[in-house]
Parts: C-alpha cells; sequence; structure tokens
C-alpha cells in the first residue's frame, strides 16, 4: 500500500482533453503580469467568427453564396460571395471588441479605425477573410488568416499605423476549413493547434509546440507560372527535379501552408509575369505565415533571401516574393538564387 501522506495523482476516468483555445489563451495571458484580459478577447472573437465561417463554408450551396459577388476588390480581383460575407463577420465580430483601434483586411482598400489609442485601442488586427477561395466551388479546403499587431497612439494615420515589420506581431494564426476546421496559432511562445469540436462549439486543444521537420523532398509551387520565374527558381526546380522531390499543391496558401508545417517541405510564390513581385500580401498572408513557421523550427524569405519578418511595409496591400518552410528546404532554395 502506498504511504498514505504521499500526494497520489488523483484517478482520472476523463481521458479526453479538457483545454479548450479560450482556456488555453487565459493561460497564456496569466504569463504576462499585467495583462488586462484585452488579448484574449480578440481571440475569442476571432475563434466566433471563425465558427460562423466554417458554418456557412460548410454549405455554400445549400445557402446559394457560391460564385461572384459582382464587384471587383482592391486587388483587382472578381469578389465571391463568399469572401464578402467571411469579411463582414469578422469586421463586425472583431468590431464590437474594446480592444481594437484599426482592423484591415485584404478585401478592403483602407484599414478602418475603430477607435484611437486613448479611447482603449491596445491593438490593430489585419486578416485574410477568406484564403484560397477560389476552391470554395470544388470544395477544396479554404482558410483565413489573421494577425494581431500594437496599437501605436502616437501614430494617427491608420496605415501608418498597420505598417509594421513582421517581427513586431504580438500573434499569429490561421484556420484551415478543410476535413477538419483547425485553428493554428502563435504568439512567440510555440505553435499550437486546436480542432474545432462541433458538438460543443468549441475549439480544443490538439497539438501543442508543433516542430517542422528540418528537411522534406516536397515543394509547392504553381509550376504552371515556371517560365516568369527568375533564373534561381528555375535552377532550383532542376535540381528539385533530379533530386528525388515531390511536388504538392493545392492554390489555397492555408491548405498547403498547413501540410508544410505539419509535414516539412518548402512553399514558394516567386516573381511571375503577372505578379512581378508575387501574389501573395506581405501584411496579411506572408507575415503571418511567416511568424508561424519560425516560431516552428522554419525559415522565411523573400526572393532575394532577405528575411520577409524584417520587410517594413509601406503599403497595406503590397504583395511579396515568397519562399518559406523547412529550414534546409529553404536553404536549399536560397542557393540557388
Ligand atoms: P485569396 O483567395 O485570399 O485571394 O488567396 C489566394 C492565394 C493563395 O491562397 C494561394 O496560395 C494563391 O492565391 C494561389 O495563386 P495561383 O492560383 O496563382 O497559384
Ligand atoms: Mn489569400
Ligand atoms: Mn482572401
Amino acid at each position: 500500500m502506498p504511504d498514505s501522506t504521499e500526494q497520489q495523482p488523483p484517478r482520472r476516468v476523463v481521458t479526453d482533453n479538457l483545454v479548450s483555445l479560450q482556456s488555453f489563451i487565459l493561460e497564456e495571458e496569466t504569463r504576462y503580469p499585467g495583462a488586462s484580459g484585452d488579448f484574449s478577447w480578440i481571440i475569442s472573437a476571432i475563434s466566433l467568427a471563425a465558427k460562423i465561417i466554417a458554418h456557412k463554408v460548410r454549405h455554400v450551396r445549400l445557402q446559394n453564396v457560391l460564385g461572384e459577388d459582382g464587384t471587383i476588390n482592391v486587388q483587382g480581383e472578381d469578389q465571391l460571395h463568399m469572401d464578402v460575407i467571411a469579411n463582414e463577420v469578422i469586421m463586425r465580430v472583431l468590431g464590437g471588441r474594446g480592444s481594437i483601434a484599426v482592423l484591415g483586411s485584404e478585401e478592403e482598400e483602407q484599414p478602418t479605425i475603430l477607435r484611437r489609442g486613448h479611447e482603449g485601442g491596445k491593438y490593430c488586427v489585419l486578416f485574410d477573410p477568406l484564403d484560397g477561395s477560389s476552391n470554395l466551388d470544388t470544395a477544396v479546403g479554404v482558410g483565413t488568416i489573421f494577425t494581431i499587431l500594437r496599437n501605436d497612439p502616437k501614430i494617427h494615420g491608420a496605415v501608418e499605423t498597420v505598417c509594421q515589420a513582421g517581427h513586431q506581431q504580438v500573434a499569429a494564426g490561421y484556420v484551415l476549413y478543410g476535413s477538419s476546421t483547425v485553428f493554428v496559432i502563435t504568439t512567440g511562445r510555440g505553435v499550437h493547434m486546436f480542432e474545432l469540436d462541433s458538438s460543443i462549439g468549441s475549439f480544443m486543444l490538439v497539438q501543442s509546440n508543433i516542430q517542422m521537420p528540418a528537411s522534406k523532398k516536397i515543394y509547392s509551387v504553381n509550376e504552371a507560372n515556371a517560365e516568369g520565374f527568375p533564373e534561381g527558381f528555375q535552377k532550383y526546380l532542376k535540381w528539385a527535379h533530379q533530386n528525388g522531390y515531390s511536388s504538392r499543391y493545392i492554390g489555397s496558401m492555408v491548405a498547403d501552408m498547413h501540410r508544410t508545417l505539419m509535414n516539412g517541405g518548402v512553399f514558394l510564390y516567386p516573381p511571375t509575369k503577372k505578379h512581378p513581385n508575387g501574389k501573395l500580401r506581405l501584411l496579411y498572408e506572408a507575415n503571418p505565415m511567416s511568424f508561424l513557421v519560425e516560431q516552428a523550427g522554419g525559415a522565411s524569405v523573400t526572393a532575394a533571401g532577405q528575411r520577409t519578418m524584417d520587410i517594413v511595409p509601406s503599403q497595406m496591400h503590397e504583395r511579396v516574393p515568397l519562399v518559406l518552410g523547412s529550414k534546409n528546404e529553404v536553404a536549399a532554395v536560397v542557393a540557388h538564387l
């Protein structure tokens, strides 16, 4: 019989995990003395918006919201009904949270000022409300990407406020509406993944401190654009073909990046004839994904080999050529540039 004075661990019959995104973030926040709970409120708003969008994405045909909205967004792209819907859901859910000063969206030309620093706006949130939305009509995985920055009350312009280098991000993450609905986030202390348990309506912790393999022979690029790639990228692809690499490309950055984060490999969107600066946007696609990849032990650089998160943006929707993923796989690309 164990010594009765020894503290025995409690007998457990409930084996499933009981940590929700909410409790995880609250726990994280206790590590920051003086934290006011503002940050957790923002994450809970993003989580609520994600659950609403997930439901709508999974019923687009029943709700008759497939197809184009008939408007062109600031990117010069045809907006889809779901782009507009997802954008409105996030703007309205986050707009109600007192700690947000500025909201910026891929779908809106200018950032929206909700309140200024002295009115309590401590943070700015930028997002791609629906990434890969062109895949909705074939029921392929799409996602939402978000990044949280500090608001500097001394800066007056909304664009100047949000044009911060990626290394200044407070938190970043994405929601993948795939075969599961997964929420992946970093606050600078590792990458953590939650899965939506629809029966209780909560994102539940399923993996902590995700670390990418340092090497994996998978590259992810739209090879149809290869003719327009700078020579170094064409040399890299030839090398990869000769060294047993396989290719995976879904065409939704969130889906391609989730596979890269989980299994390793390298994702590339180089300069092309149509997009000489690459297609992906620095502030709300490249930077959040780069933060996650670096926190998972990977790397993220531009076509010139510069660390993506060191770039100081000058415009809200500026694009950047991108190479990100497993450390050794990014190095193999850079070696050919
Ligand atoms: P969005 O749907 O938010 O405009 O993003 C689409 C992006 C990204 O998801 C994906 O990696 C890329 O477009 C695919 O571009 P190509 O079709 O040119 O390969
Ligand atoms: Mn996108
Ligand atoms: Mn989008």
